[in-house]
């Protein structure tokens, strides 16, 4: 599984890395998947993330 985040979309709020620190990291204004693959212990949470995410930044890839 795989997860990205779409810069232009991000709006930085942040919920992502609240969510899911383990992919997420912020990178200045916007964030941005740090591990590719999504560790299977993560994958869970990485999806929460992405349904929070307020301007669906974030796309899974299986
Ligand atoms: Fe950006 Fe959405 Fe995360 S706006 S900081 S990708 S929750």
């Amino acid at each position: 599984m795989k997860a990205t985040v779409d810069k232009d979309s991000c709006i930085g709020c942040g919920v992502c890395v609240q969510i899911c620190d383990a992919v997420f990291e912020m990178d200045g204004d916007v964030a941005r998947a740090k591990v590719e693959p999504v560790p299977a212990e993560a994958e869970a949470a990485c999806r929460e993330a992405a349904e929070a995410c307020p301007v669906e930044a974030i796309s899974i890839a299986e």
